[in-house]
């Protein structure tokens, strides 16, 4: 890992680099834009890359990755790669075969970070999201603990440097950390995190285990159709707008700084090219204590993706509680 990228140390021993770029594709984009994007956002100098199974671009990043390697703009090992396993591959002998898969469409030998994207086991089989007549997505009983002994197998057989969990509350938290016999602890807990939802006291919970926190919808989320249209839009608030004028930056820096001041990891997705190149300026600038004490009042618990649709009812749904 290239150290003038600024990193915080995993549990494990790995690094992960502080900002990130998010690989998922909006309603209405192409997937190739996803390849553009990625070639842009290496050369603007982001080495963290968040992706997923799920996303279904694991084949375009992989080709931009690979590409940005054959050019010599950056060598493996300065990228920090993150796929995630999808809900219907929970069970412990889908673990393995799944990251197999993702790692044949990025024709990649290992990824750096493998996460459980939900804790919510879903019916194994040919459908990513399989529905009742209702139109629920139907759970499948996996225990989250045998699940978590798969992805320990990932990371002993090298097909992942790290483990670690996605969408996770404290209580999933800490069955896995509960667990007998566990090998090895989850390094980082990736939840929706941005001044309208801070997670306090999950960040707390997070740090007293030495769990890092990474944050998506750092900026608002991209308020596509899997998120909640009747919130506020983040980067309008005129809170960020007197903070960006102040620091003679924008609404999207600010709420991005923000989460590297409290240690939490931030990602942040843009298909456009001077968006992409902002976005690093995130290391340019400091907010102050009282800039910080500023934000954290802006806290008002608004969820962009409360997955309410389909996984309200799951046995497993994680959004009760604050932590
Ligand atoms: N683990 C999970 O369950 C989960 C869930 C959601 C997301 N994620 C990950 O987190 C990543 C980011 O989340 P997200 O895409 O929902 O939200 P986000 O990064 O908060 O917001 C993305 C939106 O903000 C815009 N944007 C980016 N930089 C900007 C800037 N400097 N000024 C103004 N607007 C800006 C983008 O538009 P332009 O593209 O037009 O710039 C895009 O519409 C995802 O791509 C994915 O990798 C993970």
């Amino acid at each position: 890992m290239d150290h003038k990228h600024q990193c915080v140390a995993l549990n494990d021993g790995y690094f992960i680099p502080v900002l990130g770029f998010g690989t998922s594709v909006p309603d209405k984009v192409p997937k190739s834009e996803v390849i553009k994007a990625t070639k842009l956002a290496i050369e603007a100098g982001f080495r963290h890359i968040d992706s997923a199974y799920v996303y279904q671009v694991e084949e375009e990043v992989g080709l931009a990755i690979r590409s940005k390697i054959a050019d010599g703009t950056v060598k493996r090992e300065d990228i920090f790669y993150t796929s995630k396993l999808w809900s219907t591959f929970h069970k412990p002998d889908l673990v393995q075969p799944s990251l197999e898969q993702s790692l044949k469409k990025l024709q990649l030998d290992y990824v750096d970070l493998f996460l459980i994207h939900f804790p919510l086991p879903l019916q194994s089989g040919m459908s990513l999201l399989p529905k009742d007549e209702q139109g629920k997505a139907i759970s499948e009983a996996v225990d989250l603990c045998d699940t978590w002994e798969a992805m320990e197998k990932c990371k002993d057989a090298g097909l992942t440097k790290s483990i670690g969990v996605s969408n996770f509350n404290c209580q999933h938290l800490e069955m896995i950390l509960n667990k007998t016999g566990l090998k090895y602890k989850p390094v980082c807990n990736q939840v929706e995190c941005h001044p309208f939802l801070n997670q306090r006291k999950l960040l707390d919970f997070c740090k007293s285990k030495d769990i890092v926190l990474v944050a998506y919808g750092a900026v608002g989320s991209t308020r596509d159709r899997w998120t909640d249209q009747n919130t506020p839009i983040l980067l309008d608030d005129p809170v960020l707008g007197s903070l960006a004028k102040k620091h003679k930056r924008t609404p999207a820096l600010i709420a991005l700084r923000y989460q590297l001041q409290r240690g939490v990891v931030a990602l942040v997705k843009s298909f456009n090219e001077k968006r992409i190149k902002e976005n690093m300026q995130v290391f340019e600038f400091q907010l102050t204590p009282e800039d910080m004490k500023i934000l954290d009042d802006l806290n008002r618990n608004v969820r962009y993706y409360p997955v309410v649709d389909v996984f309200y009812g799951h046995p497993n749904y994680p959004y009760f509680d604050e932590c």
